[in-house]
C-alpha cells in the first residue's frame, strides 16, 4: 500500500460517543451550580414569573417546599433574592428576608448552602441599588455601603453562608468583610458581583424584583455604577480590587456576552470565578426552545459548557435544579 503522509490528523477522536467522552476537556457537574430563589413578600402561594419560564416567586412557606424538591434533584446551593412588599427610600426594613433566611436554616441545617444577594434595588422606590442624593440624580456611595454592611451582618446572623453584594458600590467588600470579621462571622464567604456589566439582559429579573430603575428620579439607568460593555478592563479592575478587599469568589455577569472577561479573569486570579447566566440570557434560550428552534436541555448544557471552557468554576443558572438530570442524559 502506498504510504500516505497527508493528512496526518483525521477526525478519529470524534468518531463515536465513547471516544468523544474520553477526550473531552470540559467536565460539567451539577455540583458546580447555584440555583437562584425569589422570595416575594406579596405572594401567598408559589406564583409563576411571567417573563422567566418555569421560574417562580415563592412565599417563605413555598420556598421551603421548593428547596425540599431541589435537594431531591441534587441541588443544594442557593442564591436568595428578596422581593419586599413595601418600597422606601430610607430606614429599610430587612425583616422579611431575615425571616426567610432563618426559616431555611432552621428547616435544612447544613444540608444546604445559601448565599444572600445584597442590594437595595428591590427595596427602593426609585429602583436604584443604593440611596440617592437630594437632587435625585446620583447614588451616594458611602452611605449605601454602610447600609449594605449592616444588612450583610444581619443576614449572616440569620444564617447566610455567603454574602453576595450585587450593588456595585466602591469599597463595599472591605466594609462587609470588616463588619463580618468584627462580629465573629469570619467564616462567612463573600461572592462579589464584581465584573457586572450594565446590560440589556436583566429585564426579566427586574420584573420579578420590581426593580426597574428611574421611577420619580432623573437617573434612569445603572450606567454610573455598573461596568460599561465597552470597557472590559474596568470590569477586570473591579474584580481584582474586590479580591484585594477580601472577596472569596468573583463573578462575571452576564455570562455569554462576556466570555472573554471570564477567561481573562480566570488567568489573572487564583480565586474561584463564578458566571451568572442571567435572566435575559436564560429567557432567550427558553423562548428558542418554546419555538422548537433549539432543544431546551441541549441548549442550556451547551451554554454551560462554554462557560466552563472559558474558565468559570461556578455557574449560576435559573435551570440549575435541572443540571443533574440534564448533564447525566447529555451525549455529545
Ligand atoms: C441587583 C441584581 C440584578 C441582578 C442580580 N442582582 C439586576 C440589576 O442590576 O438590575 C440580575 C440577575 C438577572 O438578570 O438574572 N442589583
Amino acid at each position: 500500500m502506498e504510504n500516505k503522509t497527508y493528512p496526518v490528523s483525521r477526525r478519529r477522536i470524534r468518531s463515536n460517543p465513547h471516544i468523544r467522552e474520553l477526550v473531552s476537556t470540559v467536565n460539567l457537574s451539577h455540583k458546580d451550580f447555584i440555583q437562584p430563589l425569589f422570595v416575594d413578600e406579596s405572594v401567598r402561594n408559589r406564583t409563576a414569573i411571567s417573563s422567566l419560564n418555569e421560574v417562580n416567586a415563592d412565599s417563605i412557606d413555598s420556598v421551603l417546599h421548593q428547596i425540599e424538591d431541589d435537594l431531591l434533584n441534587g441541588t443544594s446551593k442557593f442564591l436568595l433574592f428578596p422581593v419586599p412588599s413595601k418600597k422606601t427610600e430610607e430606614h429599610f426594613d430587612f425583616s422579611f428576608v431575615l425571616n426567610a433566611m432563618q426559616r431555611i436554616r432552621d428547616a435544612f441545617g447544613d444540608t444546604v448552602w445559601v448565599a444572600a444577594d445584597i442590594c437595595l434595588c428591590s427595596y427602593t422606590s426609585h429602583g436604584h441599588c443604593g440611596v440617592l442624593n437630594k437632587q435625585r440624580n446620583k447614588v451616594i456611595n458611602d452611605a449605601t455601603v454602610q447600609i449594605l454592611a449592616d444588612y450583610s451582618l444581619q443576614l449572616a446572623q440569620a444564617g447566610a453562608d455567603c454574602i453576595a453584594p450585587s450593588d456595585m458600590m466602591d469599597g463595599r467588600i472591605e466594609a462587609i468583610r470588616h463588619k463580618l470579621d468584627n462580629n465573629d462571622f469570619d467564616t462567612v464567604t463573600i461572592m462579589s458581583y464584581s465584573a457586572k456589566f450594565s446590560s440589556q439582559f436583566y429585564g426579566p429579573f427586574r420584573d420579578a424584583c420590581k426593580s426597574i430603575p428611574g421611577n420619580d428620579c432623573s437617573l434612569k439607568d445603572r450606567k454610573t455604577y455598573q461596568a460599561s460593555p465597552l470597557n472590559g478592563k474596568d470590569a477586570l479592575f473591579s474584580a481584582l480590587r474586590d479580591i484585594g478587599e477580601g472577596a472569596d469568589i468573583v463573578m462575571v455577569k452576564p455570562s455569554l456576552p462576556y466570555l472573554d472577561i471570564i477567561y481573562q479573569l480566570k488567568q489573572k486570579t487564583l480565586k474561584p470565578v463564578s458566571a451568572y447566566h442571567v435572566s435575559g440570557e436564560y429567557q432567550g434560550l427558553e423562548l428558542l426552545a418554546i419555538q422548537k428552534i433549539v432543544d431546551r436541555e441541549m441548549a442550556h448544557t451547551e451554554i454551560w459548557t462554554s462557560l466552563k471552557r472559558a474558565g468559570a468554576d461556578i455557574i449560576i443558572s435559573y435551570a440549575a435544579r435541572n443540571a443533574k438530570t440534564w448533564i447525566e442524559k447529555i451525549k455529545y
